[in-house]
């Protein structure tokens, strides 16, 4: 992962622990709604991805388990990582795209709201991508990827096409940046990846026509399984995100300015309002601003929450960056991952970081977002996340009015008791998440996420989930709260 050049190290401090009274009476444990439904308290756990669906996309027992270990913690809210909502094969990560997965997640909201004797509510976020290739070998991309065009028969004029192919394979890098168009270099150097501007090709020219009945459908099959909600994902370098943020240059009027990047996030969110109803909680994960190079910032942002908030969504969940535009190059093989490179620093901070750290880096973005929206007389409910670990800090910025409601990621992966310890005055018996960033590293390899902190621990514990290598457990250690 990038990281930024002053390369300073933090320490996370979660600062003094609240008594089981002081939390009682703190607004972090305060109850919020969330349109029809009310969060016992102000806690809420982003999604994250942990790579434990069946090849087929299916909730298997170890979804269960992991998400049921959370429950356990009782925090207000869990949002259940991002599911795809077509049915198209995508390795093991959920999927919502068809009746058939209703059953498992009911299983899922089921277990969760068993675990934790019903009082965390829980949302599932809904996720629509393009297709992302893997970086291929040069020789294999010249030979079978490229399609040879004018301008490379242009460039070795008399050659046949499959002559053509060969001296392409034997050029340098710096030659072939001249004779490639940026395009096809950039799909030679880092993978092919689609994006929303790929108008020429007709299921991206009709994402607009498509995408709001396939989330439509998602969220009535979400609804049907059970689930207390639906978060929209448009953030990060996924499709919804693409169409709003600054770099998407459609000319079919969803695309150029902000009026009609919003557009079909806002046809999305109507569709889905259509179909599960106005007492049914629907909102979105948005960027705050996309981190990169001629992309969406926060006057954008800012406008675009005011027409999600005018036109009715129930809660807006604060992300930022995460993109593939400033991605690191992948190694041949391997496939380009959307939080390597700046952007991606921003959305997952790591302990080395420069002067404004990885701590609440998205706080004065979200609080100016959120002023924003009440000067404007809406109440939607703002969630903040990204680096909060502590106590007094999450307390901070709820009573400065900065959030709402606050999100810990990484520190509820380290920690999943984090919200039953802290409300019952055992704070300091908390596991504290180090920013190390292993847990993402794990993400970014496609391979089941755990936590550095924990995953070595007891292996040998009766009915502890392991890796199938038997190296890593899978869920955290119970703990045991001390005697009265
Ligand atoms: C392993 C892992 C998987 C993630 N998967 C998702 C995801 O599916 N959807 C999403 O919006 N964010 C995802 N994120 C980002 C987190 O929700 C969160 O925004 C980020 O980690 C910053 O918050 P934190 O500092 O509390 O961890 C993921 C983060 C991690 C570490
Ligand atoms: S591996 Fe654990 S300690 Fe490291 S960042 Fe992830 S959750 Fe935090």
């Amino acid at each position: 992962m990038w990281k930024p050049p002053e390369r300073i190290e933090f320490t996370p401090d979660p600062g003094p622990w609240p008594t089981a009274k002081e939390a009682r009476a703190s607004r972090l444990f305060s109850p919020v709604k969330i349109g029809p439904v009310t969060l016992e308290q102000r806690t809420w756990i982003p999604a994250m991805v942990p790579w434990r669906a069946t090849g087929e996309g299916e909730v298997s027992q170890d979804v269960i388990d992991w998400y049921a270990r959370f429950a356990k913690g009782r925090p207000g809210a869990i949002v259940i990582e991002a599911t795809g909502i077509r049915d198209i094969p995508s390795g093991p990560l959920l999927r919502i795209g068809d009746d058939r997965y209703i059953e498992g997640l009911s299983r899922l909201v089921e277990a969760v709201r068993k675990a934790s004797g019903g009082h965390t509510r829980l949302f599932i976020q809904l996720i629509d991508f393009l297709a992302v290739r893997r970086r291929p070998a040069k020789a294999k991309f010249f030979e079978s990827h490229l399609a040879i065009t004018d301008e490379h028969r242009a460039h070795l004029a008399g050659e046949s096409d499959a002559a053509i192919r060969t001296a392409l394979a034997a050029m340098d890098d710096k030659t072939l940046r001249d004779v490639l168009s940026d395009r096809e270099f950039d799909s030679y150097s880092r993978g092919y990846r689609e994006r929303v501007t790929d108008t020429h090709l007709p299921h991206v020219a009709d994402l607009p026509e498509k995408l709001p009945a396939m989330f439509a459908a998602a969220a009535l099959r979400a609804k049907r399984a059970g689930f207390d909600g639906v978060e929209l994902h448009y953030a990060h370098a996924y499709t919804m995100a693409s169409f709003l943020s600054a770099l998407n240059t459609r000319t079919d009027g969803y695309g150029g300015p902000r009026e009609n990047r919003v557009k079909l996030p806002l046809e999305v969110y109507r569709a889905v309002r259509q179909a599960v109803g106005e007492d049914y909680p629907v909102g979105c994960r948005m960027l705050t601003e996309d981190c990169i190079e001629g992309g969406s910032e926060l006057a954008d942002t800012s406008w675009f929450a005011m027409q999600f908030a005018a036109s009715g969504m129930d809660f807006i969940s604060f992300s930022r960056g995460g993109k593939f535009e400033d991605a690191l190059t992948p190694a041949p093989g391997q496939a380009i991952y959307p939080y390597t490179g700046p952007s991606g620093y921003e959305c997952m901070p790591h302990y080395i970081s420069d002067e404004r750290g990885p701590f609440g880096r998205n706080r004065p973005a979200v609080a100016a977002i959120r002023q924003a929206l009440r000067d404007a007389g809406h109440q939607v409910p703002v969630v903040l996340a990204g680096g909060i670990h502590g106590f007094q800090q999450a307390e901070q910025y709820l009573r400065e009015g900065e959030a709402d409601i606050i999100g810990m990621a990484r520190q509820t992966l380290a920690d999943p008791d984090w919200f039953a310890k802290v409300a019952s005055g055992h704070g300091s018996q908390t596991r504290q998440c180090k920013y190390s960033n292993y847990c993402e590293g794990l993400d970014q390899k496609h391979k089941i996420v755990t936590c550095q902190l924990w995953d070595r621990e007891a292996l040998d514990e009766p009915g502890a989930p392991l890796t199938p290598d038997g190296k890593r457990r899978m869920v955290a250690p119970e703990w045991t709260p001390p005697a009265p």
